[in-house]
């Protein structure tokens, strides 16, 4: 079966079980602070789950595009990917155990054929937090699956996604030993201080990966053999001259770090040293060096090539194509400088002494962005003396010291619903809307972020504002927040949103059917709250930065002064 066989095929099943589609999303999380990227098909669900009213219902499925970081380490085995889609159901608030593990298990032996024989799950074994459960196992066997384990919150408790949120037991679908599906009964809730306590809604969320079901269904033992994988990593068995097998974990590596760096640039990263661009940085410096040990150069936007045929389904790769290959090269040839400048650093450092100490490998490693493999490489080659616990031991002090300084940033929790989150929320709608007053009609968003320190909003506009025009935008967003504006929130058709003049975010991918924000007659916008219910609840409005996020998108950083 092909993948867009099987995406079709997930879709069609659950809404013929009366679920609405509801759309792929970015990969870069809207106002949730506590994630950098969209690590399953319940983010962009998070307020929904946490009892806000959906627009399109309780039952819902996707395909949503993912990427995990946190084990990065991993990649370069058979089923590990930073870049991943996943297929998913879910009930809010409605549907619970039973209906969604009958679901399952029809998609998996009625639609995917797949042999009862073949399936094993595995349910949670019970803790002081929550019973065993044995209302899934007593539903597995009445279908008459009697492979079961129980494991523990390790393996069988999903979530929250970030500090605080949605969480609960699941029930996990392995076929030939690999898990392709989980559904998540998401009954509890974790707050700040690590205590679950009931929910008020109880929510189903499952989640099945594309390239491990695609593996099993095409009977292939390695996910890099399927479709979604072959043509990249043809690519570089004909850029290199020499052959996947026995090359299997570098190649990997590399196919993976270059899709997941398409499609993290096709929702507007770009390399950085911070955040998301960070990350993005990072997986295209680690595939340029793998690509050393295959003896290739100048490479990247060559492997990227198939990621657009594989994926031409997605429109945001089509589109912005050309910036794309534009960032990887960039990105490719800033880090071939920064490795010869490294280089010659390093040779410096060693010209006297066969040894490098810990705190010149940090200073490398840091100010130089010279790759800690590399220090290893190059002194294992020139015979030179070099401890990497002293280089440890300079890396967590810099470490501890960073994490003083973010742990603020991290505070709040996962979609965090707090007062002063939800004031800052407000606030940047007035400030979009003063955009688009005193600099222009066409200011249009591409991005923001809350906490509940300060908002931060990024916004299409072509230069530096003056200091006359940020006080200006200020003192409108203070005078209409003075004026004790109503917000009021309104469901409507997509269609309808945009006919009534409501703001959207540039690129962003909306449902049918939406939700629509208008605070007095100032200020409309398409949005997924939450708001204040009336604009007097704000403080005082201050803009406290104003720079460039990328080439014609600038950044405005803003707080509420004596909110409390
Ligand atoms: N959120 C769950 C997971 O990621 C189910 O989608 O596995």
């Amino acid at each position: 079966m092909k993948r867009k066989e099987l995406i079709k095929k997930y879709l069609e099943f659950f809404k013929s079980k009366n679920h609405k589609e509801i759309p792929n999303s970015s990969l870069v999380p809207q106002n949730d602070p506590t994630v950098l990227f969209t690590t399953a098909g319940m983010h962009p669900l998070v307020p929904f789950l946490l009892g806000q009213k959906h627009p399109l219902g309780k039952k819902l499925v996707g395909v949503q595009r993912c990427v995990r970081t946190g084990d990065i380490e991993m990649v370069g085995d058979e089923v590990h990917h930073t870049f991943f889609e996943m297929l998913g159901n879910w009930s809010l608030g409605d549907y619970w155990k039973k209906e969604a593990i009958e679901y399952s298990f029809e998609f998996l032996t009625k639609i995917l054929e797949i042999k009862k024989e073949k399936i094993e799950v595995s349910c949670f074994k019970g803790d002081k937090d929550s019973l065993k459960d044995t209302e899934s196992e007593k539903i597995w066997k009445s279908l008459g699956i009697n492979k079961i384990k129980f494991l523990g919150k390790e393996d069988n408790w999903w979530g929250p996604a970030g500090e605080t949120g949605p969480c609960g037991p699941d029930t996990e679908m392995f076929v030939n030993g690999v898990e392709i599906w989980n559904d998540v009964f998401m009954e509890y809730e974790k707050d700040k201080e690590g205590k679950y306590f009931e929910a008020k809604q109880k929510n189903i969320d499952t989640g099945m990966g594309v390239e491990r079901t695609l593996a099993i269904l095409n009977g292939l033992e390695d996910n890099y053999e399927t479709e979604v994988w072959k043509p990249i990593i043809k690519k570089i068995e004909s850029l290199s001259g020499k052959k996947y097998k026995g090359n299997e974990k570098t190649m990997r590596i590399i196919a993976d770090h270059i899709k997941a760096g398409v499609f993290i640039i096709s929702d507007g990263i770009i390399p950085g040293n911070k955040e998301q661009g960070y990350v993005l940085r990072r997986l295209i410096r680690r595939a340029v060096r793998y690509g050393k040990e295959l003896e290739i150069r100048d490479f990247i936007t060559k492997i990227a090539e198939p990621v657009f045929e594989i994926y031409s389904d997605y429109l945001n790769l089509k589109e912005n194509k050309i910036k794309i290959l534009e960032e990887l090269k960039k990105e490719e040839q800033k880090f071939s400088q920064t490795l010869e400048k490294g280089l010659n650093e390093f040779n410096k450092l060693t010209k006297d002494e066969k040894k490098i100490s810990g705190t010149n490998a940090f200073l490398l490693y840091q100010s130089y962005g010279f790759p800690l493999e590399m220090i290893e490489e190059e002194s294992k080659k020139n015979k030179i003396k070099f401890s990497k616990k002293e280089f440890e031991k300079e890396l967590q002090k810099h470490q501890q010291l960073s994490q003083t300084a973010s742990a603020g940033k991290f505070k709040s929790g996962l979609a965090d619903t707090s007062e002063k989150t939800t004031k800052l929320h407000t606030a940047t709608h007035l400030l979009n809307e003063a955009l688009r007053t005193i600099l222009s009609k066409d200011v249009k968003q591409r991005g923001s972020n809350i906490t509940s320190e300060r908002l931060r909003f990024d916004f299409a506009f072509d230069r530096k504002l003056t200091s006359e025009e940020i006080k200006k935008i200020e003192d409108l967003v203070n005078k209409k927040s003075k004026e004790n504006l109503k917000v009021s929130r309104e469901e409507m058709p997509l269609k309808k949103a945009f006919e009534s003049g409501a703001q959207g975010e540039f690129g962003a991918k909306y449902p049918e059917k939406v939700s629509v924000y208008t605070i007095g007659n100032f200020s409309k916008e398409i949005c997924t709250g939450p708001h204040v219910k009336n604009t007097s609840e704000m403080g005082k409005f201050k803009i406290i930065k104003e720079e460039s996020s990328s080439s014609g998108v600038r950044r405005i950083k803003a707080i509420l002064e004596d909110s409390s």
